[in-house]
């Protein structure tokens, strides 16, 4: 990607964003990445590329830095999570929805050529099929932030017929690095244990033993994401956003996966909220039509990414920050 070409990610500062811009960096080159989020502390953790403090909410500012790069590409990750969004429902429609649409109409008006926005597992609630959860069903988000994600991919299936802005988005489950501590989501025990078992700490996880729920890896999530925005328009049959999946687990079998390493770690119990918030949400998705549009194809189950998790923070271990 020449100088001409360069791709914006918004919101890059948090556990997606981070991974993303690095990968990003690695493939198109430190000059063909502007990171940005609206945290200029964040700036730190994205290095060898450029950074600008941008809030989705200042769309002159954001024009303007679209304008400077000469963006063609936008990766727009800004959002308040599950957990979070049921703290303060309104800014999490402000933050997940109202800031998609600033983005998606900079976009339009400054001609981006694409943009990239993550839908989630969200979207589905308690009448929604619970296994192999189809890409065309009921829609029915038990959260502020799984209706705005609802809404969110409409609005970008809008844009895309009404416009032409070539919007491409995937539902992602919940995602696992080793990266960053997430906070704010109803998945983040999956990356929370990891942490605990390689300081050797025990785990109290606020989910029951037997939630399963869909789970995938940063690096395929991140992959997932590079391999959607650089498909040809004629393969991408869904202008929602894409069901993928990678494994579904339970916080009982990650905990058995992680004994196989450290046979003296210990889990217990205490459900809060989230675990209402699970209840809603799948146990597996049918991903068939990612597969078949754009060769989705996800590389770790759960005991090859305990396995590389572990690694990491056990190499990394002075950037595991236990709370
Ligand atoms: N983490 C998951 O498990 C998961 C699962 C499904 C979907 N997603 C989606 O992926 C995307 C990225 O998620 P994440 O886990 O990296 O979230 P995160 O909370 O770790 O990061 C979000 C980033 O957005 C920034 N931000 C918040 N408000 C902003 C604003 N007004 N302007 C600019 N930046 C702002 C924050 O400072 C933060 O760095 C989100 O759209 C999220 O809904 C995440």
């Amino acid at each position: 990607m020449g100088d001409k070409q360069r791709i914006l990610v918004i919101g890059a500062g948090g556990q997606l964003g981070q991974e993303l811009v690095r990968t990003l960096v690695a493939v198109f080159g430190e000059d063909a990445v502007v990171a940005s989020d609206i945290n200029p502390e964040k700036g730190m953790y994205l290095p060898n590329c450029h950074f600008e403090p941008l809030n989705i909410f200042a769309t002159e500012r954001m024009a303007s830095v679209i304008r400077k790069y000469r963006i063609k590409q936008i990766y727009h990750l800004a959002a308040i999570l599950s957990a979070d969004g049921e703290v303060d429902p309104h800014a999490s429609w402000q933050v997940n929805l109202d800031g998609l649409l600033l983005v998606l109409d900079t976009a339009k008006r400054m001609h981006v050529e694409k943009v990239f926005w993550p839908s989630s597992i969200a979207v589905f609630g308690g009448n929604t099929e619970k296994k192999d959860t189809r890409q065309h069903t009921v829609i029915q988000p038990n959260t502020a932030y799984g209706i705005a994600k609802a809404a969110g991919e409409l609005w970008c299936r809008y844009y895309h017929k009404r416009y032409g802005l070539d919007v491409r988005s995937l539902r992602y489950p919940g995602l696992i690095g080793h990266g960053c501590l997430p906070s704010g989501g109803t998945t983040d025990y999956a990356v929370d244990i990891f942490h605990h078992a390689v300081r050797e700490k025990d785990y109290v996880c606020y989910l029951n033993r037997d939630t399963h729920l869909p789970m995938m890896y940063m690096p395929d999530a991140v992959n997932a994401a590079l391999k959607l925005m650089q498909a040809p328009q004629r393969s991408i049959s869904i202008r929602t956003s894409y069901n993928v999946g990678a494994m579904s687990f339970s916080p009982e079998e990650v905990y058995h996966s992680i004994k196989r390493f450290y046979p003296n770690f210990k889990i217990g119990y205490r459900p809060d909220g989230r675990q209402e918030i699970a209840k809603s949400w799948p146990l597996s998705v049918d991903d068939t039509i990612a597969r078949e549009d754009w060769d989705w194809n996800p590389k770790y189950d759960l005991d090859f990414m305990t396995e590389d998790m572990l690694d990491h923070l056990a190499r990394n271990g002075k950037r595991s920050v236990l709370v």
